[in-house]
């Protein structure tokens, strides 16, 4: 298994790092415009190989902007695409569109000119514009991109949910709780789903009031701007090893059911857009949309956000061409 890594910011770093020390794939590429910036953190990432035990070579590759250059990637199994701006505080992820649909338009063409059979997994912003762009741009099946966003806003959900049912008087973790997140990864209108929320089996809503089943919805929802907030820039830990969760799971062929951002062709009663809606990931990408009935006002909700998303789509012009 090769998977490249474009962009060696603190995400495109994270990718590399959690793929490395989880020592499944022969080799992993780490790839950015800066001289120098992705092969000192692919350096750095070997370093760490005697301490956590991992046999993957991480390597690092300079593209220059004026003469991109991406034959290190050939070959690439998966190729995950961090590329772009990030928002800083008060930024929304739509406000991005302009600058970043450019960027991650040059490097699907680059990157899909080495590796032709290689499966995308877009994380940029806005992330599910960033998704239909790569597909619509690329003429690729649908199962051969997905974009990162429902396993990193589930992930960010269990925490929540986790923090609220220790303020209720029970001792969860994150890895007590189940929880999906369907929809656009977009603060307005990302969708977590309380009715089927559990902690070790339990319905999450038979345990929490209210007040703190919403307070966890609320914060789940902002989530990315929160710690955006407090850092100054976007967070990488959590959307780095979501990113590389994906990957492990077509690098396994694990048949995972994990919440991705794909191409929808009538599930869930749409068509032409990328959103996200819990998926079984394998070896082929997508394999397979689970669809289940949305309960009481997660339809309506639902809805809304694939409405957003079009709206964003609709932003996209030219570099749809
Ligand atoms: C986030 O939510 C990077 O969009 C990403 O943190």
């Amino acid at each position: 298994m090769k998977v490249t890594v474009v962009g060696a910011g603190n995400v495109g770093a994270t990718v590399a790092n959690v793929l490395a020390a989880k020592n499944f794939c022969s080799e992993v590429v780490l790839i950015d415009v800066k001289e120098g910036l992705s092969e000192g953190k692919a350096m750095d990432i070997m370093q760490t190989a005697h301490m956590l035990n991992f046999d993957t070579t991480v390597v690092g590759a300079t593209s220059p902007l004026d003469a991109p250059d991406y034959s290190a990637t050939a070959g690439s199994d998966v190729v995950v695409i961090t590329s772009g701006i990030p928002r800083k505080p008060g930024m929304s992820r739509e406000d991005l569109i302009g600058v970043n649909a450019k960027i991650v338009k040059g490097v699907v063409d680059q990157a899909l000119k080495h590796s032709p059979n290689a499966i995308f997994i877009i994380i940029s912003n806005p992330m599910d514009a960033m998704t239909y762009l790569t597909l619509k741009d690329s003429k690729l099946p649908r199962n051969r991109v997905l974009g990162q966003g429902g396993m990193l806003d589930s992930s960010r959900f269990r925490y929540f949910l986790s923090r609220a049912l220790q303020k209720a008087g029970y001792p969860a973790t994150p890895t007590d709780i189940d929880g999906t997140v369907i929809g656009g990864h977009s603060d307005k209108t990302m969708v977590p789903l309380t009715s089927i929320a559990t902690y070790r089996g339990i319905p999450v809503k038979d345990l929490l009031s209210d007040e703190l089943l919403s307070e966890a919805v609320e914060q789940t929802k902002v989530g990315g701007a929160t710690l955006t907030k407090l850092l100054g820039t976007s967070a990488w830990y959590a959307p780095g090893a979501a990113a590389a969760a994906m990957v492990e799971a077509i690098a396994l062929d694990a048949k995972k059911l994990i919440p991705c951002c794909v191409y929808l062709d009538g599930e869930y009663g749409e068509k032409d857009l990328c959103i996200g809606v819990p998926v079984i990931l394998g070896k082929n990408g997508l394999e397979k949309i689970v669809e289940y009935k949305l309960e009481g006002d997660e339809k309506a909700k639902f809805d809304e956000s694939v409405k957003a998303a079009r709206d964003t789509n609709s932003k996209l012009g030219d570099a749809l061409k």
